[in-house]
């Protein structure tokens, strides 16, 4: 059975490095998982008084989170914490009250920045917001990357052997969380 997976890049940047590292991901990821981008850049800036009449941005939002099987955060820091725009699109996604688009969603966390810790407070924080969002996240792996322009290809292959098997083992792990989360609570 395949699943599919709404991923989200949290940093708007057209010179991303954490759309590097979707990429990275997408190409190491099983076979049997099947990817859809999730965007979060169209989006206005939440207000409860959209709560009653949603956008056509919102609603594509929660249709597209509805249509996966699992959601996938590839995030930056910003302040050690998550961008904005990223948690605008999580506040959208989790209202109106009662229709929460995450509620025992499997999920998982993961990002790069050049420091050391790579987007390790960012990946914390972002962790808090999906817990009360009551998504079923996978804890472990954890996987803090440190970017290295020169470990991708131009299309986000990754050249370097080492984080290749970090990477690989973080979607065979992500790809049998889904499984076991679905396996328990499996989606309409
Ligand atoms: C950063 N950056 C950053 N890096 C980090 O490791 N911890 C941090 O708290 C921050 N804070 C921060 C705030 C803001 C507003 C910006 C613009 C940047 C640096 C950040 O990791 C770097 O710009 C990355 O390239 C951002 O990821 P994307 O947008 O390239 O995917």
């Amino acid at each position: 059975m395949a699943y599919k997976v709404g991923y989200f890049v949290g940093s708007l940047s057209s010179t991303s490095i954490n759309r590097t590292l979707s990429k990275a991901l997408l190409s190491v990821a099983p076979q049997d998982l099947e990817f859809t981008e999730i965007p979060i850049g169209n989006l206005p800036l939440y207000s409860a008084d959209f709560d009653g009449n949603y956008p056509p941005e919102g609603k594509a939002l929660k249709e597209a989170i509805a249509a996966s099987d699992a959601v996938l955060f590839v995030t930056p820091e910003y302040n050690r914490s998550i961008p904005g725009a990223l948690k605008n699109a999580i506040d959208w996604a989790s209202r109106p009250y009662g229709e929460n688009a995450f509620d025992h969603m499997p999920a998982g966390v993961i990002g790069t920045s050049p420091s050391g810790i790579g987007t390790a407070v960012a990946q914390q924080s972002l962790r808090g917001v999906l817990s009360f969002c009551n998504a079923r996240q996978m804890t472990a792996p954890e996987a803090y990357i440190t970017f290295k322009p020169e470990a991708y290809g131009e299309n986000g292959e990754v050249l370097e052997e080492e984080l290749k098997g970090i990477l690989t083992a973080f979607m065979q792990e992500f790809r049998d969380h889904i499984e076991r989360v679905l396996t328990v609570l499996p989606r309409d």
